[in-house]
């Protein structure tokens, strides 16, 4: 299963809603967690469209957090902001500071169907308004606050989308 790159246009759509929970949708979930963790970097979430599945679907595997959010909605929970350093395996390579809202309440299906709703603060909650940006097109580097202070690997330079990216605001790798 590859996970696609910038430019990749699916990176840029809008994800359709899951409409339900089946056999399917359970493997595909499985597939995109051995995705996240067979990679030059291990990414700690991924979305649907980043393995080319156009579906409002995220796994998070973080410390002690690992879960399938099928048709996630947040809202902020408080009116707190924290700035931290922010990767993408659709950007690879490029690190870029990024704000996100500290505490978040969080609505979701999980692979088995059944609804939650949780209170998520810290790393937990930057993830998970990360990957949701990715089912409504948004990337991380849309939101970068301060491209100064980008941190480039040499892996950028082995993708000519990011390449580009950093070329577009004077970034050199
Ligand atoms: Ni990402």
């Amino acid at each position: 299963m590859d996970i696609r790159v910038v430019p990749d246009t699916i990176l840029r759509a809008k994800a359709d809603k899951v409409k339900s929970v089946t056999r399917e949708l359970q493997e595909l979930i499985d597939r995109m967690y051995a995705a996240m963790k067979d990679n030059e970097v291990e990414g700690v979430g991924l979305a649907a469209p980043q393995v080319g599945v156009p579906l409002r679907l995220v796994v998070i595997e973080y410390e002690g957090f690992k879960e399938a959010l099928i048709n996630p909605k947040w809202e902020p929970a408080g009116e707190e902001v924290d700035e931290d350093l922010e990767g993408c395996l659709s950007v690879p390579g490029l690190y870029g500071l990024v704000k996100r809202y500290r505490k978040i309440r969080l609505s979701f299906t999980d692979a088995l169907g059944k609804k939650h709703r949780v209170v998520l603060e810290g790393m937990v909650a930057r993830i998970v308004q990360h990957e949701v940006d990715h089912l409504d097109g948004i990337l991380f580097t849309d939101k970068i606050t301060d491209w100064d202070s980008v941190e480039v690997t040499p892996l950028a330079l082995k993708h000519p989308g990011v390449v580009e990216i950093l070329k577009s605001h004077q970034i050199r790798g």
